[in-house]
């Protein structure tokens, strides 16, 4: 038996319904295999604003960094968005928030499931067999480097910095992982254009002699936006920089048909945190309608990368399985007739378990 400390921070938009049903799914594990899991509740994002006027308050960092594991639901709210004067804004609570507690390698993978193929926006034959994981840059590059505006506010610039020892770290999870995998690892940068890119490249060429099992490669990052549509089956795991990370994890999470279907790591120097890779979805708040399955596979990869409970981290997935062959399926995947609730859809997988 364990005893987890878990820090849960629900956030905003349908936050709080995702992370209910993670919980329930977790809360069914420790009962099956006799562990008792604590569970902390803290405010980020505009519930904290709202709460507070600071989108990452300081008891929420303290609760985090007592934690062996944080359980995250989605941040942001459109009354922020459309004002662009705003001096405090959700978003700023997530930087925050990685930057504090040093999450620097964001693990966001992208799978199939084979029944739920049709679904994709990709023809079929394109995608089966798709398993890649991004290993995005978390806490540096042009999201933290210096910025500002002149002349009055008609120019603005963003710096994007990289150290060598920044890259090596990031690299370093993303050469293990790799190992643990098919031993393939690509670097994604723009090396033709730019320096930061090129210290990239030429730091993880200096680490494949380290690594001599691994398969590496060096792509340019558009020609990896294309790729990931034309033949996404034939990566294996991605390192890249914090932006271009954001933009082609976006990208690459519709290929499994919907969104609300994968999960993310995000591995820190201290605890480290796992979220659905969804945003907040406000149109969809309180109405029960939300895929929670995002947020309860981030609770499996929570099992098995922070508890290292590989079993209990098998049996979520397996009971998510289960529910997505038998069609037991959120209005994003079903004809919204035939839709099963958030709620339903937790319940299913956390009932599973316990019957497995
Ligand atoms: C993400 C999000 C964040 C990011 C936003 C909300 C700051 O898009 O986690 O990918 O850009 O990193
Ligand atoms: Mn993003």
């Amino acid at each position: 038996m364990k005893c987890l400390r878990i820090a849960v921070l629900p956030g905003d938009g349908i936050g709080p319904e995702i992370i209910k049903e993670a919980v329930k799914v977790c809360d069914s594990i420790s009962k099956k295999f006799g562990h008792e899991i604590k569970w902390n509740y803290a405010l980020v994002g505009a519930a904290a604003i709202d709460a507070t006027g600071n989108p990452y308050p300081n008891e929420t960092h303290k609760i985090c960094e007592n934690a062996d594991a944080i359980l995250f639901g989605a941040l942001g709210d459109p009354k922020y968005d459309n004002d662009p004067t705003a001096k405090v804004r959700p978003e700023q609570g997530l930087l925050e928030m990685r930057k504090k507690l040093g999450l620097y390698a964001n693990n966001r993978p992208t799978f199939v499931f084979p029944s739920l193929l049709e679904k994709s926006p990709i023809k079929r034959d394109r995608i089966i067999g798709t398993d890649l994981v991004f290993v995005r840059e978390l806490t540096g590059g042009i999201y933290f480097g210096e910025k500002g505006t002149k002349e009055n506010g008609k120019v603005a610039y963003d710096t994007c910095l990289y150290s060598e020892k920044e890259i090596i770290r990031l690299a370093k999870v993303g050469f293990d992982l790799a190992r643990k995998r098919n031993k393939k690892l690509c670097c994604v940068d723009k090396a033709n254009v730019l320096e930061s890119s090129r210290l990239w490249r030429k730091t993880i060429q200096g680490m494949e002699s380290s690594y001599k099992d691994i398969e590496v490669s060096y792509e340019f990052a558009d020609a990896v936006a294309m790729r990931l549509i034309q033949s996404p089956n034939m990566y294996d795991v991605l390192v890249t920089a914090n932006l271009f990370g954001d933009i082609l994890t976006d990208e690459a999470s519709v290929i499994s048909g919907s969104m609300g279907l994968m999960p993310s790591a995000s591995i820190g120097s201290k605890t480290s945190l796992y979220e659905p890779i969804h945003g907040s979805y406000p149109q969809a708040a309180g109405k029960n309608i939300a895929n929670p399955i995002a947020t309860i596979l981030s609770a499996a990869m929570m099992f098995e990368q922070s508890f290292k409970l590989s079993e209990e981290s098998q049996m979520i997935r397996k009971a998510v399985d289960l529910c997505i062959n038998e069609s037991i399926l959120s209005e994003d995947l079903a004809l919204s007739k035939n839709a099963y609730s958030t709620s339903e859809i937790g319940s299913w997988i956390s009932e599973k378990i316990l019957s497995l």
